[in-house]
């Protein structure tokens, strides 16, 4: 499925890799065996894919969409390589994370390190809008990361909180890829703004997606299950479930955010969540925003496009890795 929406630019994308895979390198052993590791899986690539789509859009994948595509790529690994420090998460795609097979010490300088690479490939578009937009994204993945940490300190349950979060550590990413990509590859004002809208509520969808996951213990998506309820992590299914849950119910729900509930307890809070709708009802809305986000796509110039992007969130909503 992935690879039909990723057919029509196939070539820019192998491009993409290969430009990818040159920034990330360097003389330091140590580094390169990271950077050799984490690039030996590249993951579903749907950050430089929504780039790319949007700069269709603008007319022209040119050399600052690529810089721009690998650049926010990487800031996608940094920030996974943080992630896995800060969720004490062991495997990623597949493979050890970088923090189980070096340490949480040499994680961190490795992420610090992707990162700055990401600056430089940024720096390559001659944008400063992509400057900026890089920046400001640095900032705001954090925000999230370190809003939802303080998140287990609350003792109310609340689906705004939970949509706060993700907007800040995940739609972001995508919805400056869609801006990025369009304003780059030359898309006016109005479709640039309409893009990233676009992306913002792809982005939306891919985490309550992912947050799903986190609860199927059927799928094997390269990445521990159960994670989000062992580090706190109240998800949307949870949280809607709790809205009419009895006082024992809620009460657990704010053991597991404290971390002093046990492994028969958070299996408890999962067996609720799914006897009691908490599924189905993340993807109606996870289907709403959906419809909103096709609705965007009506007066795009390229066809092509619209219906690549409709087949991309599609794709988002309805994955299994
Ligand atoms: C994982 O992103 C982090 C989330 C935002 C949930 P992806 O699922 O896109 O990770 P890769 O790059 O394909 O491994
Ligand atoms: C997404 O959150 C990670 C970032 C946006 C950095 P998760 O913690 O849910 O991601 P996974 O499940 O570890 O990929
Ligand atoms: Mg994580
Ligand atoms: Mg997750």
């Amino acid at each position: 499925m992935l690879e039909i929406i990723q057919q029509p630019i196939a070539a820019e994308l192998e491009r993409y890799t290969a430009l990818f895979r040159q920034h990330l390198h360097s003389d330091n052993p140590l580094l390169a065996a990271a950077l050799a590791h984490l690039t030996r899986k590249l993951g579903k690539m749907m950050r430089p894919t929504l780039v790319l789509l949007c700069a269709r859009e603008g007319g022209e994948i040119n050399d600052a969409v690529m810089h721009a595509a690998a650049g926010l790529e990487m800031l996608h690994t940094a920030s996974l390589v943080h992630d896995d420090v800060v969720d004490e998460s062991d495997m990623r795609r597949g493979q050890r994370s970088v923090n189980a097979l070096f340490d949480n010490k040499a994680a961190v300088l490795m992420g610090d390190f992707i990162t700055s690479t990401a600056l430089k490939a940024i720096a390559l578009t001659h944008s400063l809008e992509a400057v900026e937009r890089i920046a400001w994204l640095g900032q705001t993945l954090a925000d999230g990361e370190l809003l939802q940490l303080n998140n287990t300190q609350l003792t109310t349950f609340s689906e705004d909180a939970y949509y706060e979060v993700i907007s800040k550590k995940t739609a972001a990413l995508f919805a400056t890829c869609a801006r990025l990509g369009a304003r780059l590859g030359g898309a006016d004002e109005a479709t640039t703004e309409r893009l990233e809208r676009f992306g913002h509520l792809t982005g939306l969808c891919f985490q309550m997606r992912d947050d799903l996951f986190d609860l199927d213990e059927t799928l094997n998506v390269g990445k521990p299950k159960g994670n989000d309820l062992t580090e706190g992590k109240l998800t949307l299914p949870v949280l809607h479930v709790l809205d009419g849950a009895d006082a024992y119910i809620r009460r657990l729900a704010l053991k597991v955010r404290t971390h002093e509930a046990s492994k028969l307890e958070m299996q408890e809070l999962v067996d609720y969540t799914l006897t009691h709708g908490g599924v189905p009802y993340a993807e109606g809305e996870m289907l709403r925003i959906r419809h909103e986000a096709v609705a965007l796509l009506a007066d795009l110039r390229d066809r092509d496009v619209a219906e690549a992007l409709t087949r991309y969130i599609d794709y988002v909503v309805n994955r299994k890795v």
